[in-house]
């Protein structure tokens, strides 16, 4: 059995209207209540839109069922006069989680270095923590992130995931380059089918799967093969 906690963290991206987030999660929840998982040790989060952070809250706090949230991405500004922008602190009663830095984020919006330190300051001073993402082992991690989302390009989306052994490789370097890191999860067409490889390594923390948490039953199937892997 597992003895360090293990991450499951849904990117579900810029997917999902208001009434399929809540239809996604009412399946989630009827698979859960036909079949409760004993999550010892795995911690279950979903990172919906930021504007579906509030509903899902309260429907999951009423369910009872132990899934988490997180954000996909957090403004680099604090609260003030920055147009459409979603501030640290208003994230901060609703995740314990926010991604930095995915590689969406930085090829669509051209997101700096710069810009993702001041994220990660911000998040981290609303007490979120911040899943900093790198696509290999020799990018920079600011502010002492303590997880780390090892997101190789090539294998985002595209059903090509990287092996378990590489990925264990790379949280390894990760996390001796970088002694602060506790947590590397890896991201990249994680599925049902080989959650299990990742869970059995011994340096990665944990997975990033998008695909694979936009179907309630995809995602609950991924949750039962890593607790039972
Ligand atoms: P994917 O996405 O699981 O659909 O490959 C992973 C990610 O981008 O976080």
């Amino acid at each position: 059995m597992r003895t360090r906690p293990f991450y499951i963290i849904g990117n579900w991206k810029s997917n999902k209207t208001l009434d399929e987030a809540i239809s996604w999660f009412q399946d989630f929840s009827a698979l859960w209540k036909k079949q409760p998982l004993r999550l010892t040790n795995i911690k279950i989060i979903l990172c919906p839109s930021s504007i579906h952070l509030s509903t899902l809250k309260s429907i999951i706090e009423l369910s009872g069922i132990p899934l988490l949230l997180g954000a996909q991405d957090a403004s680099a500004f604090p609260i003030g006069a920055y147009t459409g922008d979603v501030a640290a602190d208003m994230l901060k009663n609703l995740v314990a989680f926010s991604l930095v830095g995915h590689s969406e984020r930085r090829k669509y919006h051209h997101e700096t270095e710069e810009q993702l330190s001041m994220k990660v300051e911000l998040l981290q001073k609303a007490q979120i923590v911040p899943v900093y993402c790198v696509q290999n082992a020799e990018m920079v991690v600011p502010g002492q992130c303590e997880m780390v989302g090892y997101e190789p390009v090539w294998a985002i989306g595209t059903g090509k995931p990287d092996t378990a052994a590489n990925a264990n490789m790379v949280a390894e370097k990760i996390k001796t380059t970088n002694p602060f890191v506790k947590n590397v999860i890896y991201g990249g067409s994680v599925t049902a089918k080989n959650v299990a490889e990742y869970a059995l390594t011994t340096a990665l923390d944990g997975v990033l799967p998008g695909g694979a948490s936009l179907d309630p039953v995809a995602f609950f199937e991924l949750i039962t093969h890593a607790a039972t892997a």
